[in-house]
């Protein structure tokens, strides 16, 4: 079997429990906090979002089922995926001491690990009677992602998208709009901040945490609307596991583990997919294992932000999350890894940066560096990969040679996040390809 260089799990193995660090970690998980002024933003959260995502928002448990007729749409969307030994790249680099591996999360649907929790979530609107998805999205990934989970389960979808990259990724929004979703470029005039916003600047380029604000007041406003959230919480971390826990069953298969695992990280939700359930092992003192987040220095909320309370989006909706942030109002320029400009990381992967567990480290704003690293993944494994999951392969490739040049044996696994196929204008603007 090691022989092969992708290593498959069968249909019969894709797991049956999701996996919530929550439980394994050595303190309890900050809570959530209402601010001190204004209106409740726990109550708010409790009219706009999906009933089951909140409690497993909330929940302790270790192990969360996986509901049997999600786990038939994930094996619809080709789960498991597959790992890959990277012995062409390794070949490429020169390495001897160091095994390089990746995880495919780009062999998906709309080209992203964003289905993991999509489908989670429509699922469970629809269970609950809800009508209307609504969400943010950056790079276009996780509202491909909602716009087909919502097909899927006859909702309707209403995006609100980035306004920097609702602009240059026509090809994703006829993506979007294909699966029956309405797309907007936020900010946008449906909404009061959107409104605001655009008085102030007509051609504001928008951000994250400005798309999750509209996101949710339209969504407060609408009958039958629900938010989905596509990274950050809490249940988005416990659904993504799904690939962390397929890649352990993975390794086990080869005799093989990781020393090291990489992943981009915007939010928080494939570097969290991938690196919870090792990091849960290693707490649970289990395994030995090291785990690097890499960020663009446009947005490096773990490498540069302060771990404090503060709010999800920028019109301050959310309630206060503990978290390491760059402050929920932070202007970022805008990168082509669009889906990497967020102002803060996750609580759960905040609390193990904070306990020392996880490391981060920032590549420049000009991403050159980064897409060199993904042309040379092309054209090595043959994978054309994400803007965003380009920042993880050149921080695999880094650690590699470092190690490498140290002597030092050992295995490091890379989550692709997505694949690269509705990116090229990104590609030919980083690498100046004519
Ligand atoms: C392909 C891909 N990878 C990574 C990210 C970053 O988000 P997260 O940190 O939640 O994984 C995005 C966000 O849009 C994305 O589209």
């Amino acid at each position: 079997m090691d022989e092969w260089n992708q290593i498959s799990l069968s249909v019969d193995k894709l797991p049956k429990k999701w996996y919530n660090v929550a439980a394994d970690l050595s303190q309890p998980l900050p809570p959530p906090k209402e601010p001190e002024s204004g209106p409740s933003r726990m109550e708010f959260l409790g009219k706009t979002m999906v009933g089951e995502c909140l409690r497993q928002e909330m929940s302790a448990e270790r192990w969360i089922p996986i509901p049997e007729e999600i786990r038939e749409l994930y094996v619809q969307a080709g789960r498991p995926r597959p790992l890959y030994r990277a012995r062409r790249l390794e070949k490429k680099l020169g390495l001897q001491k160091v095994r390089l591996y990746y995880k495919r999360e780009d062999l998906s649907p709309t080209g992203s690990h964003k289905v993991n929790t999509a489908l989670a979530q429509a699922y469970f609107a629809s269970r609950e009677g809800k009508t209307t998805l609504v969400t943010e999205t950056g790079a276009g990934q996780w509202g491909s992602a909602l716009s087909y989970a919502a097909q899927l389960m006859g909702l309707n979808c209403v995006v609100f998208w980035v306004r920097a990259v609702y602009g240059w990724k026509s090809d994703r929004r006829t993506f979007m709009k294909l699966l029956s979703a309405t797309v907007h470029a936020s900010p946008s005039k449906e909404t009061k901040i959107g409104q605001e916003l655009l008085a102030k600047d007509a051609n504001h380029p928008g951000s994250l945490g400005i798309a999750v604000s509209e996101g949710l007041e339209y969504a407060s406003e609408h009958d039958g609307c629900v938010y989905s959230l596509g990274s950050v919480l809490n249940h988005v971390l416990i659904h993504q596991s799904i690939i962390g826990l397929e890649a352990i069953e993975q390794f086990k298969m080869i005799d093989d583990e990781p020393d090291l695992v990489v992943g981009c990280l915007g939010g928080g939700s494939n570097f969290g997919g991938i690196a919870l359930p090792f990091a849960g092992e290693v707490l649970q003192k289990k395994r030995n294992c090291e785990f690097l987040a890499a960020q663009s220095e446009a947005a490096p909320n773990l490498v540069k932000g302060e771990y404090r309370y503060d709010f999800g989006d920028v019109a301050g909706h959310t309630p206060l999350l503990k978290m390491y942030t760059l402050g929920h109002q932070t202007e970022m320029v805008p990168i082509r890894a669009d889906g990497l400009r967020y102002h803060a990381a996750a609580p759960l992967v905040s609390a193990l940066r904070h306990s020392g567990l996880i490391k981060a480290v920032a590549y420049p704003a000009d991403e050159r560096v980064v897409f060199e690293a993904a042309r040379s993944f092309f054209q090595t494994e043959g994978w054309l990969i994400a803007p965003e999951s380009a920042y993880a392969v050149k921080a695999g490739i880094d650690e590699a040679l470092k190690a490498e040049k140290a002597g030092e044996e050992k295995a490091i696994l890379m989550n692709i996040s997505g694949h690269g196929f509705l990116d090229l204008e990104a590609y030919r603007d980083k690498l100046g390809i004519p």
